[in-house]
């Protein structure tokens, strides 16, 4: 709910899709969503690797990081981590504004949390990918130690083994991040993003993408696009 009265939103001169023209490539947000160990920041900053590589304009917001600065107030209760969505969502919105490919790495567990993420931006522009790793497969990584210590009981509401994550029920992408190889997963993403015509501005370069109206999401199919 909103504190903020009396203000009035000013529109500026130079807009998004001068930004996307200076350069060359179109912006939106990559939500990389999954099990803590699944791999998503690690997804998320190979893309941002290939993609600078493209002379793309990147920038992850990581969900360990941003709850260093932004979110520093912010535990892991159902409501701290709704407020924390929200706020990523915002800054991602601002970074798509700016003109930039933004992705956040965020486990993001709850279905609601991440539609209203959806929500707040033009249709199309947000792209939900979701790393999929079983609870198995992250617990046994368990690079920060983090699931022996919730399993020990000494990290409360631990994502998998004492609060739920509900998997994307119609994500643009799935990412098999428990079995692919690193390269592998990158490859899908930047195939994604080519044949959305995201990565140029250029429509000759891009697929057909539809939409599914049935889940209205863009589906992908190979060929031309007119757009
Ligand atoms: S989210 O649920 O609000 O989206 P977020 O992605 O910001 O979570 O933070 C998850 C990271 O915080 C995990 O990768 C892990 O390193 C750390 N963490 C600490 N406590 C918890 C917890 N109780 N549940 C999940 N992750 C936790």
């Amino acid at each position: 709910m909103t504190k903020s009265t009396n203000t009035i939103w000013h529109n500026a001169t130079v807009t998004r899709t001068h930004r996307e023209r200076l350069n060359s490539h179109r912006s939106a947000v990559l939500w990389f969503t999954g099990l803590s160990g699944s791999g998503k920041s690690t997804l998320a900053h190979a893309v941002e690797d290939r993609l600078h590589q493209l002379n793309c304009r990147t920038y992850v917001l990581d969900g360990d990081n941003i709850r260093h600065g932004l979110c520093s107030d912010l535990g892991f209760s159902v409501a701290d981590r709704s407020e924390n969505i929200r706020r990523i969502s915002e800054a991602a919105k601002l970074l798509v504004e700016s003109g930039v490919i933004a992705m956040t790495a965020f486990i993001s567990p709850f279905h609601t949390d991440r539609q209203r993420a959806r929500g707040i931006f033009p249709h199309g522009d947000f792209i939900e990918i979701f790393c999929q790793a079983s609870l198995e497969v992250c617990e046994q990584r368990d690079v920060k130690g983090l699931y022996r210590r919730a399993r020990a009981g000494e990290v409360k509401e631990f994502t998998g083994i004492s609060s739920p994550y509900e998997a994307p029920l119609a994500p643009e992408l799935v990412v098999s991040t428990g079995e692919c190889l690193l390269d592998d997963c990158v490859a899908r993403v930047v195939e994604y993003l080519q044949c959305r015509n995201i990565l140029s501005i250029n429509p000759e370069q891009a697929c057909v993408v539809e939409v599914d109206d049935s889940q209205e999401r863009p589906v992908i199919s190979s060929g031309y696009s007119p757009e």
